[in-house]
């Protein structure tokens, strides 16, 4: 009698549970905590409504958002969802975005010998449908030991400081011609109506005299050639076409749709002028230690056009937006300049470096690290399968005052002195401008050099004003949207 009525208790308090838990969601801590905890897994990650087959690209559609503002979109849905974000891509694949500092950290320092990235599929796919020309998808969209393999066979020249330092003089020179090209364009002795143009002529220069060991004429006053035209036009479409058949709907898998072909049209005209100039190596291309090392590598020679096509797309484009920011940060603080020159006065490049650090950190042309996660991880407080594609928001979490103080103004001395110390610590994963790991980029150094080059010239060269905000959109990568304005008087004057 009485373990009956203990039975009908139990069975009453259960229950009474679980019409709780249906009716105002209570669940009692003892019971299910910790099986919560464990229990938290992609699919409990919070975001926007996903529709089967579609995912959560209808947001695209029916809210304001656009993918040229994809910067934007990422800070409004993490203000509506929190630190960790699902999206899902067609058929439901869904894409985790982090801005929390120690997620970010967690996926990145969880890469093993092989870091995945995801690769730009409409590139791998055309690749895959020309194999007269190409043996793999490249060292930016291959994966395991065949990058591996890529990665040292190709990049051991570009990543080296000696050669980098070799080729500091022809960096000097490029400059210095850029700063006549900028005196020459100016209307009225000091006005540059846009400056995009100019860097992209700066970044198509110094990149491809590095890559190809020539001097291809970006910088002539009168203007560039045809091939160096459509050089030019090439890159930029590429990179715009990469945003749009990444990001939008993956309708390039069944036909050629407008973005596909822009795609194939960059990377063809690439691809041909790289033919050309590996046909046409001199005695000009000897002295270039890059060039020769990408002809003499050990691997398919199919292989070896395909990185100057790769060294040429990932170099151009980046390099002109981040000089654009760089400038345009310094030029709307008029006491950094004042104290660049005093430091460069007194022969240091502390203050120089610092800058540079901060204009990065303020505004990262590539503001966001994609990983394939190579082992189960969690991630504020979900559990996440090995093979999931996780987005690090490491731009976004720059801007956070939890990260660093005042994290919206510039200020390049927060990497100088006593605050160094906590700066560098804190940056060590959010500030990767050039990724992290195994799979960084190769170019840094060289990049670093021409940023180091170009801002003790210009300096040196101008006073330089804004005229007005910088406006940022995004084409794959962060690039200035519109005309970027600005004044360059001569420092003489
Ligand atoms: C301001 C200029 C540049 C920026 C901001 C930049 C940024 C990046 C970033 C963020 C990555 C991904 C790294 C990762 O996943 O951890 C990358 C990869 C790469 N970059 Fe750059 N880059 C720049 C210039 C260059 C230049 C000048 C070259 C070549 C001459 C270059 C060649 C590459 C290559 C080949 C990869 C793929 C590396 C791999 O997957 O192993 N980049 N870059």
């Amino acid at each position: 009698m009485l373990i009956e009525l203990l039975r009908i208790q139990d069975i009453c308090a259960i229950l009474a549970l679980i019409i709780m838990y249906i009716v105002v969601g209570y669940r009692p801590p003892w019971l299910w905590k910790h099986i919560e905890k464990r229990q938290m897994t992609i699919a409990d990650i919070p975001g926007p409504l996903s529709i089967p087959f579609l995912g959560t690209r209808w947001i695209f559609w029916f809210k304001n958002y656009s993918i040229s503002k994809l910067h934007e979109v990422y800070a409004d849905l993490f203000l509506q969802y929190g630190p960790i974000i699902k999206e899902e891509t067609l058929f439901n694949i869904p894409v985790v975005s982090v801005v929390k500092r120690c997620d970010i950290e967690r996926v990145l320092k969880s890469s093993g010998k092989y870091p995945v990235r995801p690769p730009t599929e409409a590139i791998a796919h055309y690749r895959r449908s020309r194999p007269d020309r190409y043996a793999s998808g490249g060292i930016v969209n291959e994966q395991g030991v065949v990058w591996h393999h890529l990665r040292m066979n190709l990049t051991s020249e570009l990543t080296s400081t000696r050669t980098i330092a070799g080729f500091a003089p022809v960096i000097d020179q490029i400059v210095e011609e850029w700063c006549s090209l900028i005196k020459l364009q100016r209307v009225s002795g000091k006005y540059i109506e846009d400056l995009k143009p100019l860097a992209e002529r700066l970044g198509l220069e110094v990149t491809c005299a590095l890559v190809l060991g020539r001097r291809m004429g970006f910088l002539q006053p009168n203007g560039t050639s045809p091939t160096t035209q459509a050089l030019s036009v090439a890159v930029h479409e590429h990179f715009l076409a990469c945003r749009d058949t990444f990001y939008g709907l993956p309708f390039w898998k069944v036909w050629q749709t407008p973005a596909y072909n822009h795609l194939v049209r960059g990377e063809e005209a690439i691809y041909t002028l790289a033919l050309e100039l590996i046909e046409s190596a001199n005695e000009e291309t000897e002295q270039s230690a890059i060039f020769q090392s990408v002809l003499r590598a050990n691997i398919d020679n199919r292989e070896k056009t395909v990185a100057i096509v790769d060294f040429i797309a990932a170099g151009i484009y980046t390099l002109g937006n981040s000089v654009v920011f760089l400038l345009h940060l310094i030029a709307s603080h008029e006491e950094c300049q004042r104290k660049l020159l005093d430091d460069l006065n007194n022969g240091s490049t502390t203050y120089l470096k610092a800058c540079i650090n901060e204009a990065f950190r303020i505004i990262p042309t590539a503001y966001c690290l994609a990983r394939v996660t190579e082992q189960d991880l969690e991630l504020s407080g979900y559990y996440l399968k090995a093979g999931t594609v996780v987005l690090c928001h490491a731009g976004l979490a720059c801007q956070g005052n939890d990260n660093f103080q005042d994290a919206h103004l510039f200020n390049p001395d927060r990497w100088i002195g006593e605050s160094k110390a906590n700066t560098v610590s804190t940056a060590t994963y959010l500030v990767i401008p050039f990724g992290i790991g195994k799979r960084i980029c190769p170019g840094r150094r060289f990049v670093e050099q021409v940023l180091v080059s170009l801002l003790s010239n210009v300096v040196r060269e101008f006073h330089f004003t804004c005229i007005d905000d910088l406006k940022l959109q995004f084409e794959f990568l962060l690039a200035p949207k519109g005309p970027v304005a600005m004044n360059f008087v001569d420092q003489n004057i």
